[in-house]
């Protein structure tokens, strides 16, 4: 891991910020929360979320103890109870009374809706799971889900969870190779898919990519389900493909859901780390609900009753897991899923659901804020958004100039923002503004939630004080924690648990100011963050040299203004590449890696060079390529083997 970012200015370039908003006095009388949340958490950890768990959640049996950390780092929560997420976030609404409330309200990208109440999503979870377990789908096997931002979707997760299958979500962006590789570690026996989607007002496939990764044998695959979106021709596969529609329709919607232990699998969820393949984190059922459920009602201050809440992240990505799938379900929330992107067919596509539907909370990314910024007030202005009183931010730093651009011009100058701060292995928020209680600061996700220890640290592991930079980490386990990396428990370990004793290492630079806030700094490791979407340069770098053409590849995330990072290749070609000029090499290259990981890993810039910058001991200096890639003198590359290869890179680049 390279810790020579931490070293770098970036602790040191942060101006001291000065602009404070503390809720208006209406909105703190009327939160959820008031500010003696801290110290109940505080005198008590465990029984504070032993409390949010048995209020939040109905257990089929009580739990006997809170936390079981006899065998660190692998935890046990609420051990000995019992409970279905499922149940808890459709059947038990329907029975209290709540079956006409609207769960979903579906956009799609052309158009088309579809309001789908608690009592009718109950129904659809219940026709799913009846069908999964027709195909043989048992507790504890897993099924691949493959879907655009569908409402079936959603009923595909809940359908596993009720009968105790685990889920694991592919992001449609991926391709088939990575589906394959997805696939196969987890072993699925079922795989849930569409024909595709829509983008930009055309239809876009995914059935297609299922066929492709389902092509060479030796795969675990018995069935795959296919919902109808965008009507396009697909190829079938007879014995083996099956049609999401019939099947639900043939399946009795009846179906009782039981108890899972609390720490059952829920789902598998792979994200980028830094080697080249990907981790499958693992959350169970008890600690996940609990921490996505307080937190969920906690940060956006949800009144179930009267708010609609939207979050824009796909269900592929963990925000579109814990946000969109279970915990406003399990809080009994309305709310808004939309298929499309924010420009078809028009820029003002989001600002015109949020005043159709009446949005009330936005969960979005800066990479959106960001966009939306360049293509100018005017369109949002056009657009009544007086609903909104809520306002967050995940998946990256978010600058204080978007972040008052979004105060400003979507929330009115009123509606509080709450950065939050969180990875896939955390499952759940830890680190987020409360809007009733916090005074907000541009650009700071500020401070850990009740019940939950984030500290910074120094490179020894001590605390650093006010006013100083280092590592964010976790020193005491919580609820929603990841519980291994599937099928690798050692890589779980030294990947999070090596580098400070007792503590989890989060792979993110932090700083606490002046007031001890805490300010995220970007990723210390080889991972990078485009557009909030978490891509190993290693994973990308492996597809490089997976070419015939390539002789050595590095790649580095660039700052780029919209989408945070981006991509940046720099490439060695083989002296009997059959490339025709650089342009060729670089649109050819960048396709390559579009097909062996997806469409969101392709590099914007492919640099063809003739050396890459090594260290004697021939280690790639990556934090040279960055300079160069962000328009910086590289400066001192004494330690260089070969100290002219970075003038004859820059000379290249500029020509
Ligand atoms: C980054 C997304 C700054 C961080 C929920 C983390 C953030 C990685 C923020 C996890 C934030 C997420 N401010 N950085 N509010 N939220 N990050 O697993 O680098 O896709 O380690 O989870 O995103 O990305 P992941």
């Amino acid at each position: 891991m390279s810790q020579e970012t931490v070293k770098g200015d970036a602790f040191e370039n942060l101006l001291h910020e000065e602009r404070q908003f503390p809720p208006s006095a209406e909105f703190a009388a009327a939160a959820n929360l008031g500010p003696e949340i801290y110290a109940e958490a505080d005198a008590d950890r465990q029984a504070f979320w032993a409390a949010q768990a048995r209020s939040l959640l109905t257990w089929s049996k009580d739990f006997e103890q809170t936390l079981d950390w006899s065998e660190p780092p692998f935890a046990k929560w609420f051990v000995g109870g019992e409970v279905n997420a499922a149940y808890n976030a459709l059947d038990r609404h329907v029975e209290n009374g709540l079956g006409d409330r609207v769960a979903i309200h579906f956009e799609g990208e052309p158009g088309d809706t579809e309001t789908i109440t608690y009592a009718e999503l109950t129904e659809r979870v219940k026709r799913a799971a009846n069908a999964f377990e027709a195909l043989g789908v048992a507790k504890g096997d897993r099924v691949a889900v493959y879907l655009p931002m569908i409402p079936e979707a959603v009923v595909t997760m809940l359908a596993c969870a009720r009968i105790g299958a685990v889920h694991s979500v592919v992001f449609g962006g991926f391709s088939a190779d990575a589906l394959r590789s997805r696939i196969d570690d987890a072993e699925a026996k079922l795989v849930v898919t569409a024909d595709g989607t829509f983008r930009r007002g055309k239809p876009s496939s995914l059935k297609p990519a299922v066929d492709a990764a389902l092509e060479a044998p030796g795969h675990t695959v018995q069935n795959v389900v296919v919902v109808r979106r965008n009507g396009e021709d697909v190829a079938w596969t007879e014995g083996r493909d099956l049609h999401w529609s019939e099947l639900l329709e043939a399946a009795s919607p009846e179906h009782t859901a039981v108890g899972h232990d609390a720490e059952h699998p829920l789902f598998i969820l792979y994200t980028s780390g830094t080697t080249g393949k990907p981790k499958g984190i693992l959350h169970t059922t008890g600690g996940y609900l609990t921490q996505t459920a307080f937190t969920h009602s906690a940060v956006f201050d949800l009144k179930p009753e009267t708010d609609v809440y939207w979050c824009t992240a796909d269900v592929g990505w963990v925000t579109g897991h814990s946000y969109v799938a279970y915990a406003p379900l399990v809080n009994g929330a309305t709310q808004v899923m939309y298929e499309g992107t924010p420009d078809a067919p028009h820029q003002g596509r989001w600002w015109e659901i949020v005043q159709k539907y009446k949005v009330s909370i936005l969960y979005t990314a800066p990479t959106a804020i960001r966009t939306f910024m360049k293509w100018g007030r005017e369109i949002p202005d056009g657009f009544d958004l007086s609903s909104l009183r809520v306002l967050g931010s995940v998946g990256e730093p978010i600058n204080p100039e978007a972040w008052m651009w979004y105060r400003d011009v979507i929330g009115g100058g009123e509606a509080p923002i709450v950065d939050t701060w969180w990875q896939t292995e955390t499952g759940a928020i830890m680190i987020a503004p409360l809007p009733g209680i916090t005074a907000t600061k541009p650009g700071s996700a500020q401070v850990p939630l009740p019940g939950i220890a984030v500290d910074v640290v120094d490179e020894n592991g001590q605390s650093v004080p006010d006013g100083h930079g280092g590592f964010l980490v976790v020193r005491e386990p919580w609820p929603s924690m990841l519980r291994t990396i599937w099928g690798d428990p050692e890589r779980f370990k030294d990947t999070y648990w090596s580098r400070f004793e007792g503590m989890y290492f989060a792979g993110d630079g932090a700083k606490k100011d002046e007031d001890g806030d805490v300010w995220l700094l970007g990723r210390v490791d080889d991972v990078m963050n485009v557009s909030g979407h978490r891509l190993s340069t290693t994973e990308i770098e492996s597809a490089l040299v997976s070419h015939p053409w390539v002789a050595e590849a590095a790649v580095v995330g660039a700052a780029d203004e919209t989408t945070g990072q981006a991509v940046v290749a720099f490439v060695i070609l083989r002296s009997d590449a059959q490339a025709g000029s650089g342009d060729e090499a670089a649109a050819e290259l960048r396709n390559h890696v579009g097909k062996e990981i997806g469409p969101i890993a392709k590099p914007k810039h492919v640099l063809i060079v003739p050396e890459l910058p090594k260290t004697r001991s021939g280690k790639i200096m990556r934090r040279l390529l960055k300079d160069v890639a962000e328009g910086r003198d590289p400066g001192d590359a004494t330690t260089l083997a070969d100290p002219g290869v970075m003038q004859q890179i820059a000379a290249d680049l500029r020509k």
